[in-house]
């Protein structure tokens, strides 16, 4: 049976007035509140509403925006997860937001959607990426030109015609260097591949040679000129750099929430999918970048990382356990997407830690 509770005990509870609970509460913001008689009374475990007059991080809804590459290990599916985390108690202001992992910012895009952040910061270690959200900011209209040629050309191609076209581009994409004249080519090119490429996946070989071979989608969108254009509006206030994550930290400050989003520690030793770029991400590498959370945490950031659980494979292993133990780990459940057989894709858990 609910109990409820009166809002003179509510406003106690919550440390407001009580003209400010009868006000909430006639807006239909406090869930099960009831007007008796001439009171109103609260359901016992209702929580404190977020006051959107200190809130500086509100919610907005803006154009919906989606990420403009599939990527590996996106994190579409724990969008709602993750949100839940954004504080939501409005006597802490949080203004900035950071991604240093951006990957395909299945995250990012959903918080320029839908929050009013003042400051924003992106990165990611892989420089065709990184060149790819640069050249979206600054001229997304020559890239869009140069999408929608190879769109037009490679579409009404046989499957023959489509390999020859792929296998040119893959080639033009791996002699030219990356650098300011070639960025928006090369990005169109990134682009291009990511769409039509097997799975989406970025592999590159020991040269640094992107090596997937052509996927069989039979429509792809290559171009998607509205969600690009509003991407390119949306970036203008967001600092991007390419590089490793560690940097980001000049950025962050008490102010910034902050998402992570490392390459999974493999769970199992042939399925794993670690090497985004030539250098995998070994357990030494989740040590380091356990460092630099406990530094930011310090700094007194808003922290979220997410990783996968190496309990799906061996629920003796307590590697996240032991690293994080002085945070809050969540588990939550998602569909594995990345696995060539798809039979082996199936329901597991991924960690979720924060502060
Ligand atoms: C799991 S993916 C992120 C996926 C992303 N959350 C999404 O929704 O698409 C991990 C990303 O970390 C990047 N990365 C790997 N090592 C890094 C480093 N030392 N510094 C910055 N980024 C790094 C990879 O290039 C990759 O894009």
């Amino acid at each position: 049976m609910l109990s409820y509770i009166s809002a003179k005990e509510a406003a106690e509870k919550w440390n407001i007035s009580q003209r400010r609970v009868a006000i909430l509460c006639s807006e239909a913001r406090i869930s099960g509140a009831m007007m008796v008689g001439n009171m109103w009374i609260i359901p016992a475990d209702a929580e404190k509403p977020i006051d959107k007059r200190t809130v500086r991080y509100e919610k907005i809804h803006k154009v919906e925006l989606k990420p403009f590459v599939k990527w590996v290990g996106g994190k579409g599916q724990l969008v709602d997860e993750i949100e839940k985390m954004l504080p939501s108690d409005g006597e802490k202001t949080l203004t900035k937001y950071a991604e240093p992992m951006v990957g395909g910012g299945a995250l990012f895009f959903n918080v320029l959607s839908r929050y009013n952040f003042e400051e924003l910061y992106i990165s990611d270690i892989n420089s065709e990426l990184i060149n790819a959200y640069t050249a979206i900011k600054q001229d997304v209209e020559a890239l869009i030109k140069r999408l929608d040629d190879m769109q037009m050309t490679f579409l009404p191609l046989d499957t023959n015609g489509r390999k020859y076209y792929y296998y040119n581009i893959r080639d033009k994409f791996n002699s030219v260097e990356l650098n300011n004249k070639t960025s928006i080519e090369k990005a169109a090119y990134f682009i291009f591949l990511n769409k039509t490429c097997f799975n989406g996946l970025y592999r590159v070989n020991r040269k640094g040679l992107f090596n997937v071979p052509m996927g069989a989608y039979k429509n792809p969108t290559i171009c998607d000129a509205e969600n690009l254009r509003n991407i390119h509006s949306a970036l203008q206030n967001v600092t991007i750099i390419c590089g490793d994550y560690t940097l980001s930290q000049s950025f962050i400050d008490s102010k910034t929430f902050v998402y992570l989003d490392p390459p999974y520690r493999p769970i199992s030793e042939t399925s794993g999918f670690t090497s985004y770029n030539s250098d995998a991400f070994d357990d030494n590498e989740q040590i380091r970048l356990a460092k630099f959370i406990d530094e930011i945490n310090e700094a007194g950031a808003k922290i979220v990382l997410s990783n996968s659980d190496p309990k799906n494979v061996n629920p003796d292993d307590n590697f996240f356990d032991d690293l994080y133990k002085s945070y809050r780990i969540h588990r939550v459940s998602a569909t594995r997407m990345i696995n060539s057989n798809a039979e082996k894709r199936g329901k597991i858990n991924e960690l979720l830690i924060c502060n």
